[in-house]
């Protein structure tokens, strides 16, 4: 099963696995890092942009993001493009060169999914995944009801995940319909998950990602088929979880060895 951790406040959590990543930057300096946009992995930036003012040298580390709108102009500043600038290559020093989004133009979206996968390929794949989860369920872009075999592909968002998101734009309908997400069988293929939920709203999905059945109707739920996964969690969105006592137990109990 996914190791379960809970912690006191998202800040914690995101140094936690901020702490993590510099370990394995460390040891590797041309780390592969999947990066998420939204709310949630900005406790891990900021942490990790901590950790290059004390000194790690992030610029060796290569990104892949999961997702992007189709058809916002890359310099929107809602883009993926751009978010993931703004909030993760500029702050974390990463060399641009090294972070790639998906293609969400709507010239070449047909074949944009197909590009998407043989880079991911020819690189090797990602190292640590970093997901955040929709309140729908999702993981990166992918809605309930997506293949837990998807590849890289286009989706249409749901009514939901556009009014969650609604809140980066000037108006609801700004939200674009469309998307192009890597799958779900692309996430699987990371060395490593790191899910994280923070907030009360968060518990009941997270809940049934890790302790409900294995179902497409909850994308999340797919980390229960990852061999290496890890969900950090706040205090306000354990609340839901059967078996938060002995998540607990297991966290203090870990060895030292065995790391994140
Ligand atoms: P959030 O979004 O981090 O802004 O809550 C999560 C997601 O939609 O995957």
């Amino acid at each position: 099963m996914a190791e379960v951790v809970i912690v006191d406040s998202p800040a914690t959590g995101g140094a936690l696995v901020a702490r993590h990543i510099a370990t394995q930057v460390r040891h590797s300096s041309d780390f592969t890092l999947g990066v998420a946009t939204g709310s949630t992995p900005l406790p891990v930036y900021a942490a990790l942009a901590r950790e290059r003012s004390d000194g790690l040298d992030l610029s060796g580390v290569s990104a892949f993001a999961l997702d992007e709108y189709v058809g916002l102009p890359r310099d929107h500043p809602e883009s993926y493009h751009s978010v993931i600038h703004r909030e993760v290559t500029e702050p974390l020093g990463l060399d641009p060169s090294l972070v790639r989004v998906p293609d969400g133009d709507e010239a070449t979206i047909a074949t944009a999914g197909e590009r998407y996968e043989t880079e991911l390929d020819a690189h090797g794949g990602v190292g640590l995944q970093l997901l955040g989860i929709g309140t729908d369920g999702h993981v990166g872009f992918n809605e309930p009801g997506s293949s837990l075999a998807s590849l890289t592909r286009i989706k249409t968002l749901t009514a939901r995940t556009r009014a969650d998101n609604a809140r980066f734009f000037d108006t609801p309908e700004q939200v674009p319909t469309h998307c192009i997400t890597q799958g779900i069988g692309t996430i699987l293929r990371a060395q490593h998950l790191v899910l994280l939920a923070f907030g009360a709203g968060k518990a009941d999905v997270i809940a049934r990602a890790v302790e409900g059945p294995v179902t497409a109707t909850i994308p999340g739920s797919c980390i229960q088929l990852h061999p290496h996964a890890t969900v950090v969690v706040d205090e306000a969105a354990a609340t839901r979880f059967e078996r938060a006592d002995y998540y607990r137990w297991v966290y203090e109990h870990k060895p030292a060895w065995q790391g994140l």
